[in-house]
């Protein structure tokens, strides 16, 4: 295997397919790419989330508003599918920081059922944050913004189209299964209120240029639980 591919079964699958490149979106400091070859790990990717979301001492459930069932620390799940987004995911922080290196300091599938939602946030320790989308759940009939991600943040352009520091527009960058999204990690964002019931499901990672000290959760050093 080379430091370009990882070997998923018997088939070697590019980290970073060639034909891609990451594009500006809504925001110089934002980049999405959506990666085309998902049927090679989502399936079981997805299943062994899933399978992990029933474990209840590697699932956290803090409150409806946390961003549904969180399965931290992918690096520990044994699963070579991880390890593959992973790598696009660090290779992406990479190429958009035009950097060396790139160092996980957190990561976790989010998976929310219906009436879950994720209250606004911005990432702790960290220089950017990653969402990949493994699936974005049923779409509803009666409600068109239904669990979708999106930024509330003053300090965006796109969120103020009335008046300069006036949040009034939530910025939607539109996440399909294949999806990865990069930002800087103090942008305030949200996921609405999800009326599906297929799980939608979700990757992130918090990643800087070098380790840093410490317990990047809280709960695992005993402290509160953050979302
Ligand atoms: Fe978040």
């Amino acid at each position: 295997m080379s430091d370009d591919t990882i070997q998923l079964g018997m088939k070697p699958i590019e980290i970073w397919p060639g034909n891609l490149e990451p594009e500006v979106c809504g925001d110089s400091t934002i980049h999405k790419i959506t990666f085309t070859d998902t049927r090679e790990y989502h399936p079981r990717l997805i299943a062994k989330i899933l399978e992990l979301e029933e474990n209840r001492r590697l699932r956290k459930r803090y409150f409806r508003g946390a961003c549904g069932t969180k399965i931290h620390h992918l690096d520990k799940w044994a699963s070579t599918e991880a390890e593959l987004i992973t790598a696009r995911a660090r290779a992406l922080f990479r190429k958009v920081l035009e950097c060396e290196h790139a160092v996980v300091d957190l990561s976790w599938a989010n998976v929310y059922r219906n009436g879950d939602y994720c209250l606004p946030h911005s990432h702790l320790r960290s220089t950017a944050s990653i969402v990949y989308c493994l699936d974005p759940g049923d779409e509803a009939a009666d409600d068109s913004q239904s669990g979708r991600f999106c930024f509330v943040d003053p300090r965006l352009r796109n969120c103020c189209q009335h008046q300069e520091g006036c949040m009034t527009t939530p910025f939607f960058p539109g996440m399909a299964a294949g999806t990865m999204l990069i930002f800087p990690s103090q942008l305030v964002h949200t996921v609405n209120p999800y009326a599906g019931m297929r799980p939608r499901i979700t990757l992130s990672w918090n990643i800087n240029k070098h380790a840093l000290p410490g317990a990047a959760l809280p709960a695992d050093a005993g402290g509160e639980p953050q979302i």
